[in-house]
């Protein structure tokens, strides 16, 4: 069937719901909708589809489009749930279960006809974005599969809602007024429910050593105590502030400006942002590397060990956004060069849910006080992980995605000798809308794997990639049939199996000898220096296009038109 998408931005729903349907045979539209209806008309009649689908859409269909076409909505909800401010709402209030539901559009928001619904079940501790990412995602692929096929069936149905719930379903767009944390009162659980609400966006508008700053993501802490309110901590480029029976980590921040003030401002690790506000003599107080079982405190990377013997080294990591800073990938590099000097046979990395990696971060460069040498920096710290990954021979290495990876997140999985994708998963494998060439031996993993022309065709054509569809293509090999918070229990298992295979002895000697091979056939240290032959001219050539595109990508600039790439997906070439 031919399919149009129509979405407020080419984001991850977006995308997911593009790679799935392609995945089973449909051809797919993608027009975005931002704010020009005769730009959507023009789509609508180019593409002339059967059907019109809206994963994630924050302005209304044209009426005349949603009475010639049944256009299907998603809505992050269960049947009877409306309104703009849905998973926000949900998780201020605490549920544990909630839905997704497929509707048809109409002039009243979230008022159609139901063509079907999903189940979810809340995680206890993600934060809103990551649940869209994981649960809801998976709920709104399950709905949008079902209402295609009962569309398709052209005998389905759909079931109208009720005036009287229509009305009572009804809930507004939460303000930050609602938002608000009062810290000489909040206890923490109430606390981690109003910013996991806001989480990524818009955050929680507050006040933090005389100044007003959105907060963004928070964790609970078990030991540090506090006045509540107060500082009492830093780890890791987080704070951690007191509440009136605990503490919580905030891990980024963004500063509060005056609408029409200059440039928009962007989240920055909570320590970056503020900076010499920082009271003098906060301690830091790190966390170790293989933190006891039990405890209840945030960290961003973890290490622990697994099956008969230990044979397993699990190296967790979890970065906001998926973005990785020079800082963090040489913590990551030092955790990796510690897992190591252990005595596992397989060593796996990731294996959390949500991002996997999304490579060099774009908004400590943007913030940096010379951005070209900090993007210079971030990409040699990428490098010397990638390049670890890529020379350790004397044991398995796994990369396990729980989410999405994309540009060197992508590259960094690909050091590894297996790639495992969480269903669902949607890889990037590309540099060019970043106006970057890319390195992180992009030239050395991604041929080897899916062969040259692939190569330039991921690279070249900027568009996502399922994990079944990686699988295809050699990029990764194993799709992993869990939910995002199961995902942890199944790496173990199969890395466990992993380790006690038969052949595993002799797989780690023909890997050394590969290397070994490729290394005489070409040293690493070329492929890294012709790759960043290009990524200096990129990061500080002024006429390169890089500086504007990050700093409209760190203050989310909304794009005027389909881009290109997009434009042209599911047309006759
Ligand atoms: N640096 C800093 N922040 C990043 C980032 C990066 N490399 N990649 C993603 N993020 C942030 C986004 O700004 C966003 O922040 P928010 O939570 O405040 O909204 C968050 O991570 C999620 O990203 P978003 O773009 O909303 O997710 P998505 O799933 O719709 O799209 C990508 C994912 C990866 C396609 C998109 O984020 C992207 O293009 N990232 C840049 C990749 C890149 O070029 N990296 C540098 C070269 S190695």
């Amino acid at each position: 069937m031919h399919i149009l998408l129509v979405a407020s931005a080419f984001n991850s729903l977006t995308q997911r719901v593009l790679a799935e349907l392609q995945d089973r045979g449909h051809t797919v539209g993608v027009e975005l909708a931002v704010g020009n209806d005769d730009a959507l008309r023009e789509a609508v009649r180019t593409h002339a589809p059967r059907l019109i689908v809206a994963p994630m859409l924050t302005t209304a269909i044209p009426e005349d489009i949603w009475r010639a076409h049944t256009c299907l909505i998603v809505h992050p909800g269960p049947p009877g749930d409306r309104g703009p401010s849905s998973l926000d709402r949900t998780l201020r209030e605490g549920a544990e279960s909630w839905g997704v539901t497929v509707l048809a559009a109409v002039a009243e928001m979230d008022a159609g006809d139901v063509w079907a619904w999903s189940p979810l079940k809340v995680p206890p501790l993600a934060g809103k974005s990551d649940l869209y990412r994981g649960e809801v995602a998976d709920a709104a692929i399950d709905a949008v599969l079902l209402a295609v096929e009962r569309f398709a069936s052209g005998t389905y149905k759909p079931k109208r809602q009720k005036a009287a719930d229509l009305a009572a379903g009804w809930r507004p767009f939460l303000k930050q007024a609602e938002r608000r944390i009062d810290w000489t009162s909040a206890s923490t659980e109430s606390v981690l429910r109003q910013l996991r609400a806001a989480d990524s966006q818009p955050g929680v508008l507050d006040e933090l050593l005389g100044t007003p700053w959105y907060l963004h993501g928070a964790y609970p802490e078990d030991e540090l105590r506090g006045t509540p309110g107060e500082l009492i901590a830093t780890r890791a480029g987080a704070v951690c502030r007191a509440t009136t029976d605990g503490a919580v980590w905030i891990l980024q921040m963004r500063p509060w400006h005056a609408s029409g003030s200059g440039l928009a401002s962007f989240k920055l690790p909570a320590v970056d942002a503020l900076g010499d506000l920082l009271p003098a003599g906060l301690p830091d107080v790190t966390a170790p590397l293989e933190l006891p079982a039990g405890r209840r405190t945030w960290t961003d990377m973890r290490y622990s060990e697994h099956g008969e013997h230990g044979a397993v080294g699990v190296l967790n990591f979890s970065f906001p956004g998926g973005a990785m800073s020079s800082v963090q990938c040489r913590r990551l590099l030092e955790a990796y060069r510690f897992a190591c000097t252990r005595p596992t046979s397989v060593l796996v990395l990731g294996g959390l849910r949500d991002f996997f990696s999304n490579g060099i971060h774009l908004n400590v460069i943007e913030a940096a006080p010379d951005p070209a040498e900090e993007s210079w920096a971030n990409i040699h710290a990428m490098n010397d992980l990638v390049e670890a990954v890529i020379t350790t021979t004397d044991r398995l290495t796994v990369a396990a995605l729980g989410g999405n990876a994309a540009a060197g997140g992508v590259m960094l999985a690909l050091a590894a000798d297996e790639v495992w994708c969480r269903d669902g998963a949607i890889l990037n494998p590309h540099y060019r809308l970043m106006g970057l060439y890319g390195s992180e031996y992009w030239t050395y993993t991604l041929p080897r794997r899916v062969g040259e022309r692939e190569a330039e065709r991921l690279t070249q054509s900027a568009l996502p990639v399922s994990a079944k569809r990686a699988v295809e293509l050699g990029m990764a090999e194993r799709v992993l049939q869990a939910a995002p918070e199961e995902l942890g229990d199944e790496v173990m298992r199969l890395a466990t199996q992993l380790a006690g295979s038969p052949d595993l002895a002799a797989r780690i000697a023909k890997k050394q000898a590969k290397r070994a091979e490729d290394e005489a056939a070409k040293p690493l240290q070329r492929y890294r220096d012709e790759e960043l032959a290009h990524m200096r001219r990129n990061f500080f050539d002024r006429s390169e296009p890089h500086a504007a595109l990050r700093s409209a990508f760190v203050r989310k600039e909304k794009a005027q038109h389909t881009p290109a790439h997009v434009a042209q997906l599911g047309l006759p070439r």
